[in-house]
């Protein structure tokens, strides 16, 4: 065995050879399951796309790092099904670009977390975490309630998102900011743009209880508040309704 091997390492195109056919067989390992692509993502004819701003809020949650101590990812294992409920659909993560599972957690998943709390308990947490829950030890984000939200990018935003696959139509595209502007407003006269574009269900209010601001913790907390509620899908699953 080791003398092939020694035979091999002088000659530099066989032992090049070699290396490509090794490394091939882990390449082909990730890549194979793509193929199937198709079959594996369900079919959810109600999945939405994030509203502008929900993916404001996404970005935000990428640019603080909540994902090095939260997954948004429930896998198929008992304990974690018992524990957060349904396990993660390929079709739930279908327009998250880049996708946010994670593979740490300080904090718990946070995957279906959309509607377990009220805004004002996300807002009361995210400015200090352990007002509400004595032992957190979560950083406090109290910055968010000062910085007004950027949204003059955010038709360029949906625009990247479209690139990648995401179904955004030109006229959500041309009224990103509007749109952003009226999710938080809701007195305010672009909230009928809002529901004209997007589903029914959009939420729609002053997430950090300020009506005629539009601040970062608007954002995070329309995005924490839809985690988990694009579709409805894992509600419907039959499968993993007999393990819970
Ligand atoms: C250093 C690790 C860490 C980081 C970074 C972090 N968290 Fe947390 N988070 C925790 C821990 C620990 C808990 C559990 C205690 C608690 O509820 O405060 C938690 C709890 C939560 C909860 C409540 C979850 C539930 O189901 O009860 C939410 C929501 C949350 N974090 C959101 C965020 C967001 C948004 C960010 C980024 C702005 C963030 N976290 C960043 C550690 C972290």
């Amino acid at each position: 065995m080791f003398k092939l091997h020694y035979r091999l390492e002088r000659r530099a195109i066989g032992m090049t050879l070699a290396i490509i056919c090794a490394a091939s067989v882990g390449g082909f390992v990730e890549i194979a399951p793509l193929f199937t692509i198709d079959q594996t993502v369900e079919a959810a004819p109600d999945m939405r796309v994030y509203t502008p701003l929900e993916l404001a809020g996404r970005n935000i949650y990428m640019r603080e790092g909540c994902y090095a101590c939260h997954s948004q990812m429930i896998r198929t294992l008992r304990d974690e099904v018992e524990r957060y409920g349904h396990y993660s659909l390929a079709v739930e993560s279908k327009y998250d670009h880049p996708m946010l599972w994670g593979s740490k957690r300080t904090g718990p998943d946070i995957a279906p977390l959309g509607g377990k709390y009220s805004d004002e308990w996300h807002v009361r947490h995210l400015l200090n975490p352990r007002e509400v829950v004595r032992v957190s030890i979560m950083p406090s984000y109290a910055w968010l309630m000062d910085n007004d939200l950027r949204i003059d990018d955010l038709s360029g935003q949906l625009a990247a998102q479209h690139a990648v696959g995401v179904p955004y139509t030109p006229d959500m595209i041309r009224h990103a900011a509007d749109d952003a502007y009226g999710q938080a407003n809701p007195d305010s006269n672009r909230v009928a743009g809002v529901r004209a574009r997007y589903d029914d269900n959009t939420n729609i209010r002053a997430f950090d209880g300020i009506a005629d601001r539009l601040t970062e913790m608007d954002a995070l907390v329309a995005y924490l508040q839809i985690l988990g509620r694009l579709t409805d899908a894992s509600n419907l699953d039959p499968v993993g309704k007999d393990l819970e």
